[in-house]
């Protein structure tokens, strides 16, 4: 037992702790979606959604996972035989360039070590020699590895052509950190309920650039689904084109207003903080940091090597109550994740810290002394009251 709150914390990238007013929305006994009072909410919601994509843009509303908003841009913007460069830096950079190649486009993959950031000076090389590449596609943080791929730098490379679009899977990124769509000229942009929008996963919320919604007519990748024509005719008179996912969008109205309210900085700030913390007292355990350019929205550990990262995040379940990730593939079992995003208290990272450094000592006392967490725990709190 700690001296800590023992309450359940969910510390993955993905789903994340709710905040209480969510909660409270969800429990909301059910209404209808074609109704005077859901339109009210939807009306706000389509307004409110642009502010965290800092688009002027329409921002579609799916209900599916993040991956039907992936599909999403793909199938509204290209067609069979389109040069595609996907970055692919881990799982999800590689489920997309085969996301890509099942729709019928030439795609090049560009490969980047787990771990490490996409090069923007690379694209450009690949664009200069392939400008009729119609996409490039990259995640904005490879949620497998923690990595942050400069956006803002590819964009500003990709943005001088004028026949290519960026595609940006922003799931574990969009309202963690700033990824303004407009001001750095993202084509696509792609997020998902489950993460820094703190609500259940099942939906995916898409944007589109004016310069890629050039290309919905005519772009011939079959689509019904996630024919994004359909959905902005009926977004146009006020309604989704499918059954309204009522609660989740119910729950993203709550959660609009209170971003509204604190303010996009002051959330990214809070994200940052978070992210901080971790780094700074997971390395004074003897974890390190698995990539050079980490991520705000969640945090790779290496651990130290006679240890098993699998059996450090089950027992971390078991034994505390906390859930993180694991690593997958090549990092399994190499490496420990840590979400940031969410409703997520202090004590719950000083919690953290504690029960990481119980669960190195469970598997190694030699390594960790009892007395040597209490110290970095003693440390930790006094971060948190310097850096508010
Ligand atoms: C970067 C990234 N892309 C895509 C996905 C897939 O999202 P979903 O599981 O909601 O389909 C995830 C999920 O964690 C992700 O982190």
């Amino acid at each position: 037992m700690t001296s800590f709150n023992d309450e359940y914390s969910l510390l993955a990238p993905g789903p994340v702790n709710l905040h209480p007013e969510v909660r409270k929305a969800l429990a909301l006994p059910m209404i209808h979606h074609r109704t005077p009072e859901f339109d009210k909410i939807l009306k706000r919601v389509f307004s409110g959604i642009k502010s965290v994509f800092q688009t002027t843009q329409d921002v579609y509303l799916l209900t599916c996972t993040g991956s039907g908003g992936m599909e999403t841009l793909l199938v509204n913007t290209l067609s069979p035989g389109d040069k595609v460069l996907a970055i692919v830096s881990g799982k999800f950079g590689e489920r997309w360039a085969e996301m890509a190649k099942t729709y019928g486009a030439e795609v090049t993959i560009m490969e980047v070590p787990w771990g490490a950031a996409a090069k923007p000076e690379a694209v450009e090389a690949h664009l200069k020699n392939h400008p009729q590449t119609r996409a490039v596609l990259c995640q904005a943080c490879e949620t497998s590895t923690a990595v942050a791929h400069p956006i803002k730098e590819i964009a500003e490379v990709v943005a001088k052509y004028s026949d290519t679009l960026f595609l940006v899977d922003a799931i574990t990124a969009l309202g963690a950190y700033p990824l303004p769509m407009d001001a750095w000229k993202i084509d696509g942009l792609v997020a998902g309920s489950q993460k820094a929008f703190m609500l259940p996963t099942g939906m995916a919320f898409v944007s589109f650039s004016e310069k890629a919604a050039k290309y919905i007519d005519g772009a011939k990748f079959p689509r019904f689904y996630f024919d994004i024509r359909k959905e902005r005719k009926a977004n146009t008179a006020g309604e989704t084109f499918f059954s309204s996912n009522v609660a989740v969008l119910r729950a993203l109205d709550v959660v609009l207003n209170l971003i509204n309210k604190q303010g996009l900085e002051g959330l990214f700030h809070d994200i940052h903080r978070r992210a901080e913390f971790t780094r700074i007292f997971a390395q004074r355990l003897g974890f390190t940091l698995y990539t050079k350019s980490p991520s705000d929205s969640v945090t790779a550990l290496t651990v130290p090597a006679h240890l098993d990262g699998q059996k450090i995040r089950l027992q971390l379940e078991e034994a505390h109550n906390i859930t993180i990730m694991g690593g997958q593939d090549q990092a399994k079992g190499k490496i420990i994740r840590i979400g940031h995003m969410g409703y997520i208290q202090d004590k719950e990272l000083i919690r953290l810290i504690d029960c990481l450094g119980k669960t190195l000592n469970h598997f190694d006392h030699g390594f960790l002394s009892l007395e040597q967490i209490s110290t970095v725990v003693h440390e930790a709190k006094e971060w948190l009251e310097q850096n508010p």
